[in-house]
């Protein structure tokens, strides 16, 4: 079965073509990253304007690249939330027309499950085990209980951990992500150089807290600056990324062994990151859990991660009509059919 892909939650406009959930058979991406560079952050403007210019071209090539046309698609899958909700308007428009217009049945894909599923594309692994998503906009421990049943274990309380390292990179002065230029730049740090207060989270003990991490980073930064004393940005950069891996990793050990996982999934932008994968395998390597991380190149978003997703949701029945909204919020646990 061959699912085409359709994602444009953020600022990467990109579609796929996927057989069986699994056989990535083309993932073309457009991305207005460059111009968000220029405000630090993403301009949900502009991100919209360049998705309503990429998007038919994106899906023609990646419909070419796959040696397809809309008489091989079996269905059209495409996220509909969580996201920017400009921006994942125009991803559910197109899909919406071309569904309507070729015939083809329409699958609605959360854009979290849809990260989960880029190791579906990467490994050979199958549920159930338990994940942790981590993204700009996203922290969650969630136990995959079958391909569309999902528990969240744990979440965020105020800031992503993404987010976190995307405003102290920019307070640092770093590039736009700062999650990519703090990782880069980390490596020729001293992580034991600065000591960050380890957050404490009342209630779950899953739960995670990271805008604590960042005033105490951005305050460091501050206090440097109004005594004139000179900041190793380095350093800084890799006590800070150690500081939110360890508050990831803590709290993933604490999961998987109370809730009885020995299969452990990294998903999200920031399991691109050197230090967490390194930690992630070193506590796998501890208690002999199998651990699976995406392909590098799967980390960020796809197209491919949704039409693998997307390539479950419609086995299971998830499908959705022309009244198919798009949602800036959703929780990963609501399937579409219950909203
Ligand atoms: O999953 P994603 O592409 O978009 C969302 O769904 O949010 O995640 C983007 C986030 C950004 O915060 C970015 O800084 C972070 O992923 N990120 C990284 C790395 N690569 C991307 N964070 C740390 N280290 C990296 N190598
Ligand atoms: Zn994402």
């Amino acid at each position: 079965m061959k699912i085409l892909g359709i994602e444009s939650s953020c600022d990467e406009t990109a579609a796929a073509v996927v057989e069986d959930g699994r056989k990535v058979l083309s993932n073309v991406i457009a991305t207005s990253l460059e111009e968000h560079k220029l405000y630090g952050g993403v301009v949900p403007e502009i991100a919209s304007r360049r998705h309503a210019e990429s998007i038919s071209g994106v899906v023609k090539e990646a419909l070419e690249q796959a040696n397809c046309t809309m008489a091989d698609i079996d269905a059209v899958a495409v996220t509909y939330a969580p996201g920017l909700i400009g921006a994942l308007l125009v991803g559910v428009n197109f899909a919406k027309g071309l569904a309507l217009a070729t015939d083809t049945p329409l699958v609605p894909v959360h854009h979290i499950r849809g990260h989960i599923a880029s190791n579906y594309i990467s490994s050979d692994v199958e549920p159930p085990f338990l994940c942790l998503i981590v993204s700009g906009g996203h922290s969650h421990i969630v136990a995959v209980k079958s391909y569309t049943d999902f528990e969240i274990i744990g979440k965020t309380r105020d800031d992503a951990a993404g987010e976190a390292l995307d405003k102290a990179g920019r307070t640092m002065g770093l590039e736009y992500p700062g999650g990519v230029s703090i990782d880069k730049i980390s490596s020729q740090g001293d992580e034991n150089a600065f000591k960050f207060p380890k957050p404490k989270v009342s209630g779950s003990p899953y739960d995670f807290s990271f805008s604590g991490l960042k005033t105490a980073v951005i305050n460091t930064i501050h206090n440097a600056q109004q005594k004139g004393e000179p900041i190793d940005n380095a350093d800084l950069a890799a006590s800070f990324q150690k500081s939110v891996v360890d508050c990831l990793i803590t709290n993933l050990e604490k999961a998987a062994l109370e809730k009885n996982f020995n299969k452990i999934v990294i998903a999200g932008g920031v399991s691109a990151n050197s230090k967490l994968r390194a930690q992630a395998q070193g506590l796998c390597k501890k208690y002999n859990w199998s651990l699976y991380l995406p392909e590098l190149k799967y980390c960020g978003d796809n197209a491919a991660m949704i039409a693998s997703q997307g390539y479950y949701e419609f086995v299971n029945g998830e499908m959705a009509d022309e009244s198919l909204n798009a949602y800036a919020t959703m929780p990963i646990d609501k399937n579409y059919k219950t909203i």
